[in-house]
């Protein structure tokens, strides 16, 4: 009966090809949907938090598959590190993991793109299949397969493209996220949107705030939206040479705005948030935005939650963490920008100044929030 309500996405891959299945209740349909894996030892990687909740019906449903050992992980960004790799790659060596062994990332992004790495560096690259359960993983992280760690010195500097085997999609874990994780989300999906989805667009414009009330057909339709978006981008450009940098609309700013307040101010997707109206601004002042899609773009951002400031954040600040990031090339700094609902152009030239005017556009627009 669930099985008729799923929704399946094909990443083709040629011979890494995968599904991502998504659909509420999905879980339930593990034993089915890794078939293919039946008997296989698994190593499962989860958060410690989501564990708590879920790990008595997940591990119930992965026991169908084959013989599991669970390892969880701390929860929180640092636990993204070195050590945590170190520890996983321990772990499974004493569990005896092989080859033919499969790594099952339950939880978050920082657990998935940990377990990834964990699982494309052990042994040279085990099956890996992650079961997101934040709005974020769902929709970004875990399609795609980036996986990685961070470096003191900088986000995800370590890292590998590693293309799980799988992906299962159940909105239910959403029930238990917190408010604020679940907005942070959101504001990825409304990226996607501006990106290449005018129907996502107008149903996330014109929810109420904050998607307050939406359930979870809507949600679900969200993220599967959400989801097409970002295969058919890794499909054209798995190893991000040219296309895949599309994503990255909102980002540029949006990680100057993390970094700029060492990762505690902001959840990346609120950082984005911002980073969106940034960027649409720049497009504006650029003749390729009117003016009237730039406010569209601007309201659809704020109905999605207030967000803190920036207004007091250092310009230079924001500049010398703009020009680490790995977006930079050649001294240039890349930006992704919108030119309608649902198309984005992306220009190797942004000015300083160019910037600067957005940073004082986002300030304007904080004093109404
Ligand atoms: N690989 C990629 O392509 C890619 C893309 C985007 C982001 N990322 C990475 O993803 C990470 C962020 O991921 P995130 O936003 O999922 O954060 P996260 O993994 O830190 O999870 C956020 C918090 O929510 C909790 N949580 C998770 N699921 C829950 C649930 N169902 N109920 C209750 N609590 C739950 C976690 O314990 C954690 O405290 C970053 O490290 C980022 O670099 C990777
Ligand atoms: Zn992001």
């Amino acid at each position: 009966m669930l099985a008729l309500n799923m929704i399946e996405i094909p990443v083709e891959l040629g011979e890494r090809r995968y599904s991502v299945s998504i659909g509420h209740g999905s879980i339930e349909l593990v034993p089915e949907l890794l078939g293919p894996f039946t008997g296989r030892r698994i190593v499962v990687v989860a958060g410690q938090r989501v564990w708590k909740l879920h790990g008595r019906r997940v591990g119930r449903v992965l026991r169908k598959v084959g013989r599991i050992e669970t390892i969880t992980v701390p929860d929180g960004e640092r636990y993204k590190s070195r050590t945590s790799l170190n520890m996983l790659h321990d772990r499974f060596l004493a569990s005896g993991l092989a080859r033919d062994g499969l790594v099952v990332a339950v939880g978050g992004g920082v657990v998935g793109d940990l377990a990834g790495l964990a699982a494309a560096t052990y042994m040279r690259g085990l099956d890996w299949i992650p079961i997101p359960t934040t709005l974020l993983s769902m929709v970004d992280s875990s399609i795609g397969g980036k996986v990685g760690i961070n470096h003191p010195l900088a986000k995800n500097l370590i890292g590998a493209f590693h293309q799980p085997r799988a992906v299962v999609i159940d909105p239910a874990f959403l029930q238990t996220l917190p408010p604020r994780e679940r907005q942070s989300g959101a504001y990825e999906v409304l990226k996607s949107a501006i990106i290449g989805d005018r129907t996502l667009f107008s149903s996330l414009a014109n929810a109420p705030a904050r998607l307050a009330g939406w359930d979870h057909i809507e949600i679900e339709r969200a993220i599967a939206a959400a989801c097409r978006i970002k295969a058919e981008v890794v499909e054209r450009d798995e190893r991000e040479r040219g296309l895949r940098r599309i994503l990255n609309l909102g980002h540029t700013l949006g990680h100057a705005f993390e970094a700029a307040t060492e990762y505690r101010r902001f959840t990346h997707g609120e950082a984005v948030g911002w980073g969106l109206i940034a960027a649409a601004s720049i497009a504006m002042r650029r003749g390729l935005l009117n003016e009237s899609t730039f406010e569209t773009i601007a309201a659809a951002v704020d109905r999605l939650g207030p967000r803190p400031r920036v207004s007091d954040l250092p310009l230079a600040r924001i500049l010398a963490a703009l020009k680490r990031d790995k977006k930079v090339r050649q001294g240039r700094v890349h930006f992704v920008l919108p030119t309608a609902v649902g198309r984005v152009v992306v220009r190797p030239d942004i000015e300083d100044a160019e910037l600067r005017r957005a940073v004082q556009v986002l300030a304007a627009r904080e004093a109404r929030l």
